[in-house]
């Protein structure tokens, strides 16, 4: 099976990694109309956006009859995890229309990090050891951290719960206090259930597959950035930057990545049933040159994708094509050897309460390019016809270079062009690779 030679594209979701998306959709000669939904300010360049909620599934099949859409791609975890796929392939006026991601079960690897721990156990994958607690074993959880772990003492909400349901805490009795607090539901619904690991120290790296269920393609490798603040202190973020590729994921040790990881991992998928066309992104951390998974996602990272894919010189409806149909396997990537890099501009306050609604001067009129940077709309809406901010994560600016410093420091240049009120960005991204 094979998608017609123009397509006509549903993409959902409304952030940085979409307007990448959009962009790098936006280049192929196969794309007929690319739809966004709900999209932001800057992926208004490359398609249309429209004012549909990505979790409301009657709406967007209407959407999509209407428009004669071909393919749908699905940006965020949430409809995923939500069973957007499952939807679609439930109803036979949509069930041949393919949607990019996992079908509900499948995106438990992401909605569950005990489904995902145990995935990983059935299949050989290397992660930290890990004990599940619930209401009905407090004691024991609580035995497990005082005899079976040693500090810092790991605990993860079991469900999603918006990137902040991960605590890592040096103090045992303090560790089995939250662990009490989190069953109690610290995290509401998300921390009935909660996983703790054994820590892993380490540099951590992005792996980024795509596989329609049966082969898979590795896409560059990415790090991120995640505390607001530099050096990597203060509080986590979505991400406050990226670099791809990653100096210290050499060919050698992608190649553990490959045959340990990702090879066991899309082989697990395949034996198990599991209904998944689209990407995985894998949290790696790299102990001592091995490699051992953190989390599963079911999704591609932001603003890793912000790097990945300007990295990605072959045609992207047809990757989507070979995800969709099961066709990966004569598909080829192709790949620029340049350095991408992401600077996010936040907004002030961030990752604590800040304020909407600020113009930002200084944007490309109509499209993405800014100097020698690509600008990639986050948080961003139009207001009576000027482009404001919206959310936390207001933009992220990439840029390719011959080396990590040529990469940032044309995305530096551009940011000096931008202003709005409070802008904030990392000085230092890339720069511990060096
Ligand atoms: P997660 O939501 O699972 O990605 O966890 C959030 C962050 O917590 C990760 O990106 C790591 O920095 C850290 N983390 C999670 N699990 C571990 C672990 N077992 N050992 C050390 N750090 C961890
Ligand atoms: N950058 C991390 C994430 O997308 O979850």
């Amino acid at each position: 099976m094979k998608l017609p030679q123009t397509v006509n594209i549903l993409l959902l979701g409304g952030g940085g990694r979409e307007h990448a998306f959009a962009w790098k959709i936006a280049q192929s000669p196969r794309l007929e109309k690319l739809f966004i939904a709900p999209g932001n300010a800057g992926t208004k360049a490359c398609g249309m956006n429209v004012d549909l909620d990505p979790s409301n599934f009657p709406a967007i099949k209407q959407f999509v009859l209407n428009n004669y859409i071909n393919l749908v791609v699905v940006g965020p975890e949430q409809p995923l995890v939500d069973g957007v796929k499952d939807y679609f392939l439930s109803d036979p006026e949509i069930r041949n229309i393919p949607v990019v991601g996992p079908a509900q079960e499948a995106a438990r690897l992401e909605g569950s990090k005990e489904y995902a721990k145990a995935f990983m156990a059935r299949h050989g994958v290397p992660t930290a050891a890990y004990f599940t607690v619930t209401a009905s074993n407090v004691e024991e959880g609580c035995e497990f951290l005082a005899s079976k772990v040693k500090a810092p003492y790991v605990l993860k909400a079991d469900g999603l719960a918006a990137g902040k349901g991960v605590l890592i805490i040096d103090d045992l009795a303090e560790a089995q206090n939250e662990l009490r607090e989190m069953l109690s539901g610290k995290f509401g619904a998300a921390s009935k259930k909660v996983v703790i690991e054994e820590f892993l120290s380490g540099i951590e790296v992005s792996v980024f597959v795509a596989t329609d269920g049966k082969s898979y393609k590795i896409l560059p490798e990415a790090k991120d950035y995640k505390r607001i603040g530099e050096g990597d202190t203060g509080l986590n973020t979505g991400g406050m930057g990226a670099v791809s590729p990653v100096p210290f994921a050499t060919p050698e040790f992608m190649e553990k990545v490959r045959t340990r990881i990702v090879e066991p991992t899309v082989r697990g998928i395949r034996q198990e049933g599991l209904d998944y066309t689209g990407f995985i992104f894998i949290g790696l951390m790299n102990c001592g040159g091995e490699p051992m998974v953190i989390e599963y996602n079911v999704r591609m990272g932001d603003p890793e994708t912000e790097v990945v894919l300007p990295r990605i010189t072959s045609d992207m409806i047809d990757l989507l094509e070979g995800i969709a149909h099961g066709t990966l396997g004569e598909k080829t990537l192709e790949v620029t050897p340049q350095t991408a890099a992401t600077v996010v501009c936040v907004s002030g306050g961030y990752p604590g309460d800040y304020p909407k609604g600020k113009p930002i001067s200084g944007l490309p009129a109509g499209g993405s390019v800014l100097g020698n940077s690509i600008v990639f709309h986050a948080g961003t809406a139009l207001k009576e016809g000027r482009v404001v901010t919206s959310g936390g994560r207001v933009l992220a600016v990439t840029s390719l270079g011959s080396s990590i410093p040529a990469a940032t420091e044309r995305s530096y240049d551009a940011i000096a062009k931008i202003d709005y009120e409070g802008l904030y960005c990392r000085r230092d991204i890339g720069r511990d690779l060096l």
